[in-house]
């Protein structure tokens, strides 16, 4: 099949590069000419496991092609995906302008039935708004279909390889089977696409990341909970996760949810609910939770040193967001980072790939470490905000000669208590017992 995919992000880079992979030919189109011709000369532009050999393949092979011309990229392709940008509007609701001006742009370019498929997460309604912007301008019979994502980064080519499933909302028997046919690869093991109307598909984007951040908060407030009554949250996560009907993932506490989705798809839900005079108080809780979660850390800190950080130096092991990924969007290392600096304390820091772009956050206020004990030297303390593996099982003698204070906050949750015990450290970690 011929496809073309608009938007060179993380989804539609993605997206192209695996759909190549199962022997289509796309073309990707970015408006973006510096991108573009960087990845015409095989240059990636996202870091994401396992992507650049099927990104280099797909491009020797012929598979995969990327242009600026949204004319050139389209022309013969069946399918057109949307990946473009969706960031919250001021009110937090999604901005749909991106996505309806290249609808815009499309309707006079088609040149034969095509389904136009919303990729990026939009609110419920727009595919409505994408058949109108296009059909103002086309000469030919097309569908908008809505295909919500899935991807987790740093998993994303598996997730996108061997999805849970596959949701398309889609109303005619052509773009089905088209669609069906596109995706039959990806669902060989017996995983399902599951079919439904549009604005079922488009809610149930929304719903799942919600619900996944819902219990993420939940578990955030079970282990605040677990704090003051002296109760262990690993063990109470144990106790519940073997209910099949809770699960066992997702359920881990820490220092809050961040990232490019979870925090964007909750406030464009609520707001959504807003639109229609609903009140969706869940969602509410969970947007307020989570924020205070993200600093849970900082208060146990300044009481260590009596409440005042002026002038200490804090070690801050992990910055993106989540491990495997370089991307600190909405980390909650960076509400750290800035609390810290405004406590008038000194970091530290060090990340195995997310350093590049918090240099473009915080430039020279904080000091970038070389690795991981190199960001403890002149430290009075360490702070873990990500799980990195290489944070999880360190040489411990190693932090216990470069810390001036043998104390570790962690909000990971990646150490064993009765091990910090006998290494003679305090540690703090979210929903434990403090080890003193
Ligand atoms: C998420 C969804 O999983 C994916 O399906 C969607 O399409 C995009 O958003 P992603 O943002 O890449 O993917 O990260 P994910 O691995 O889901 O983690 C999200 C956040 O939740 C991270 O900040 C992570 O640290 C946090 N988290 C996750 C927890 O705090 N506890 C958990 O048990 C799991």
């Amino acid at each position: 099949m011929k496809i073309a995919v608009v938007g060179t992000g993380y989804v539609g880079l993605v997206t192209g590069t695996c759909f190549a992979e199962t022997g289509n030919h796309v073309t990707c189109i970015d408006i973006d000419e510096k991108k573009v011709e960087k990845l015409n000369n095989k240059q990636i532009t996202i870091y994401e496991p396992g992507l650049e050999a099927l990104f280099e393949r797909n491009i020797r092979q012929g598979r995969l092609e990327f242009t600026t011309s949204l004319e050139e990229g389209i022309k013969g392709a069946q399918i057109i995906f949307l990946a473009l940008p969706t960031p919250p509007g001021e009110d937090g609701s999604a901005d749909l302008q991106y996505v309806l001006r290249v609808a815009e742009d499309l309707g006079p370019m088609l040149e034969d039935y095509t389904v136009i498929v919303d990729k990026s997460t939009v609110p419920v309604g727009t595919a409505e708004k994408v058949t109108a912007k296009v059909k103002a301008g086309a000469k030919v019979d097309f569908e908008v279909v809505s295909n919500p994502e899935f991807l987790r980064e740093g998993v994303a080519v598996d997730d996108f390889m061997k999805p849970d499933r596959v949701v398309i909302g889609a109303e005619s028997e052509k773009s089905i089977k088209l669609m069906e046919k596109l995706y039959a690869p990806f669902v060989r093991q017996g995983n399902p696409i599951i079919f439904m109307d549009v604005r079922s598909a488009e809610l149930t984007k929304y719903a799942a990341n919600s619900f996944l951040a819902t219990k993420i908060t939940f578990m955030n407030e079970i282990a605040n909970l677990c704090e003051l009554l002296g109760a262990d949250v690993d063990k109470v996560r144990k106790g519940i996760g073997t209910d099949t009907r809770i699960g066992n993932r997702f359920l881990f506490a820490g220092i809050g949810y961040g990232g490019s989705c979870f925090p964007k798809d909750v406030q464009a839900l609520a707001r959504s609910s807003n639109e229609v005079d609903y009140d969706f108080r869940i969602l509410n809780s969970v947007m307020e939770v989570n924020e205070n979660q993200k600093q849970r850390l900082v208060d146990p800190l300044k009481n260590y040193f009596g409440g005042d950080l002026k002038g200490k130096t804090i070690a801050v092991w992990g910055l993106a967001f989540k491990p495997y990924t370089d991307d600190i969007r909405e980390a909650p290392a960076l509400e750290n980072i800035k609390t810290l600096l405004s406590l008038g304390a000194k970091v530290n820091a060090y990340d195995p790939e997310a350093m590049e772009n918090v240099k473009g956050v915080f430039g020279d206020d904080i000091h970038f470490a070389d690795d991981q004990y190199d960001a403890l030297k002149d430290a009075d303390a360490l702070m873990i905000m990500t799980e990195w593996p290489i944070f999880r099982t360190p040489e411990f003698d190693k932090i216990n000669s470069a810390l001036k204070n043998k104390v570790i906050f962690d909000g990971r949750n990646l150490y064993d208590l009765q091990q910090m015990e006998e290494l003679g450290f305090e540690y703090h970690s979210i929903g434990r017992r403090i080890v003193k």
